[in-house]
């Protein structure tokens, strides 16, 4: 049985149809990418998904708990995280975390020791007894992800847990979460940028005008849309001849020489035949100077999926 499973879900504002039969299921483990540009529905399916908002129709189950009829069993095991993180005055970071332990209900011997478990997996130990307000927005989002584990969730909703972060703050969330994809935990994570999300994520979906447009696993997915991977190479010599030499590989789309004089090749060979072109090259006199698979972009990604090109 899917530990997330969302059926037909849709959300109708008054003028707007923000989700529009959503459907989709995870199993245990599965760490979900859920991506969309502005306004596209990822905010409202969470909350939904969350038992913060009611659905026009449709429903889903977490962990075999409907949200509709036993919001209480699914809120038990779930860890939500907003998009956006309230305002606390005059409290410190343990306060705050022992606060929410309370609210769960864990008995007080058992608090401290969660407190300190949180503080350290989210890396805000040494914040411990700082006032919330005096947290950088990088450990903030730390801190409301600390907050979402309290009651150690099966399944975490995050909704945009990097965004407005800096590379490096970027990161630390990266290796938090996965850490906690190594801890078991179901996932659905939501952001504008797909390669922030490809590397661990094992499914992602694109939603578009509150309609999932594609969804399914990562690498079927960046081989539907980009029709295989993108390759650059360099050379030390005149790239031509290795141009019109890797024209005549069958699983080469395209090849040609970019501005900044590395070859842009499109490929829907597997990591042997990429491996095999190399040789090729090299057996052939070409100086490969570096080779390498390029990230598919999501500006690119989406510009491919609102063309149709995905079908
Ligand atoms: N409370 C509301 N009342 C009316 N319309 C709303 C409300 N909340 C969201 N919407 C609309 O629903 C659509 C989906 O919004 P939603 O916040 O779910 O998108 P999103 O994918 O999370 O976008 P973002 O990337 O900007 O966070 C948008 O058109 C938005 O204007
Ligand atoms: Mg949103």
């Amino acid at each position: 049985m899917p530990v997330v499973h969302v059926q037909h879900l849709r959300k109708e504002y008054e003028s707007i149809t923000a989700v529009n039969g959503l459907c989709l299921h995870l199993d245990e483990g599965d760490i979900f990418g859920f991506i969309g540009p502005n306004g596209a529905g990822k905010t409202t399916t969470i909350k939904m998904l969350a038992t913060l908002l009611r659905p026009t129709a449709g429903t889903a189950t977490i962990g075999g708990h409907d949200i509709l009829r036993e919001p209480e069993a699914v809120r038990a095991i779930i860890g939500y995280m907003p998009d956006f993180f309230g305002v606390y005055d005059d409290i410190k970071v343990w306060e705050y975390l022992d606060f929410f332990a309370a609210a769960y209900k864990l008995p007080r011997e058992k608090r401290a020791r969660v407190v300190d478990d949180v503080l350290q997996l989210t890396d805000l130990t040494a914040k411990k007894d700082a006032y919330v307000e005096e947290l950088s927005r990088g450990m903030k989002q730390r801190l409301c992800l600390a907050k979402t584990l309290v009651h150690d969730p099966q399944v975490l909703l995050l909704d945009e847990p990097a965004s407005g972060l800096d590379p490096r703050a970027r990161i630390e969330i990266k290796e938090l979460l996965k850490e906690l994809k190594r801890m078991g935990k179901t996932i659905l994570i939501s952001s504008h940028i797909l390669p922030e999300l490809a590397d661990f994520c094992n499914k992602i979906g694109i939603i578009e005008k509150g309609e999932l447009v594609i969804s399914g696993g990562v690498q079927e997915i960046l081989q539907q849309v980009a029709g295989g991977h993108v390759l650059e190479i360099r050379v030390l010599d005149d790239p031509q001849p290795a141009v019109a030499m890797l024209r005549e590989v069958p699983s080469v789309r395209t090849a040609q020489v970019a501005e900044d004089h590395a070859i842009r090749v499109e490929f829907s060979g597997d990591a042997e035949a990429q491996h095999a072109l190399l040789r090729t090259l090299l057996q052939r006199g070409i100086r490969v100077q570096s080779f390498s698979e390029q990230r598919t972009d999501l500006e690119d990604l989406f510009m491919r999926v609102t063309k149709g090109i995905v079908s």
